[in-house]
């Protein structure tokens, strides 16, 4: 089954996932979806965040994608089984895998976690982590300055280890032995947050473990692409500016080539 696979994000930051999609399925094809113009969704409302999400999905459909990865996770927190229940075709997203990795980790169970502020008010994490085991203690903080530190080249500065310095200094104080790093842009910051945190506290990426449900999921379905011509890579995005590239490139470590400007608004 050659058709595509489609990968949403509101912006570059689904970008890291991607890259563990690429690594975990080499032979498929992807399209990958950034909604650049309207990005950061984590201090929206979640009638806006699943209106947006319903649209990239509609965008990714009319491109004939086989399966969809919402590779973000304020889309996932708010969008997702409002997806499930709206579309026809196997949609996952990254919540569900990144808890599941953090049990895997947690010695302890007494674990934290990091996202925008719309993925930490809808709780989802901290659901679907009791979900699968109920005795797991959970903190979690917002951490909105994050997101624009990356987006601006501050990933591994000084500015971004005072602010994460100042966002984590109380969570990691409750004897977590893991952190899930719950919005696309934080394993940029890994190096830093690993600076304030210390050692002694793992850090959780739900992008493994997502291209992995990816993995089985097209495995039950029977859509893996069997056929042997080189894998292509399409990136449709609502907005360039003179920023893209090079952010483009440090989240997904490869060129980006194939780039072509939608118009969201009209799906
Ligand atoms: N992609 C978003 C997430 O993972 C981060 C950027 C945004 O706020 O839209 O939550």
């Amino acid at each position: 089954m050659d058709r595509p696979i489609g990968v949403f994000d509101s912006g570059l930051g689904g970008l890291t996932v991607l890259k563990e999609i690429i690594n975990i399925l080499p032979n498929e094809n992807i399209i990958y979806f950034g909604d650049t113009k309207r990005v950061p969704y984590g201090s929206m409302s979640e009638e806006i965040i699943i209106k947006y999400t319903f649209q990239a999905i509609n965008l990714l459909l009319s491109k004939n994608v086989k399966a969809i990865v919402i590779a973000c996770n304020t889309a996932t927190a708010l969008a997702l089984s409002k997806c499930l229940d709206k579309y026809d075709l196997p949609i996952i997203g990254v919540i569900e895998a990144g808890a599941r990795e953090c049990l895997n980790i947690t010695k302890n169970k007494v674990v934290g976690v990091i996202g925008t502020e719309a993925t930490i008010n809808s709780k989802k994490y901290n659901k679907e982590l009791r979900k699968l085991d109920e005795n797991i203690i959970v903190f979690e903080k917002s951490c909105p300055l994050f997101v624009p530190l990356v987006e601006n080249g501050f990933s591994n500065k000084e500015e971004s280890y005072l602010v994460a310095k100042n966002y984590l200094k109380d969570l990691i104080n409750n004897n977590i032995d893991s952190l899930i790093l719950g919005c696309t842009h934080y394993p940029i910051l890994e190096e830093t947050i690993k600076k304030v945190v210390g050692d002694n506290i793992n850090l959780v990426n739900p992008a493994k473990e997502t291209a992995n449900d990816l993995k089985n999921i097209l495995t039950e379905n029977n859509l893996l692409n069997t056929s042997k011509t080189k894998s292509s890579y399409k990136y449709l995005v609502s907005h360039i500016d003179d920023k893209f590239e090079s952010i483009a490139n440090k989240f997904l470590g490869i060129k980006i080539e194939d780039i072509e400007k939608v118009d969201i608004q009209n799906y």
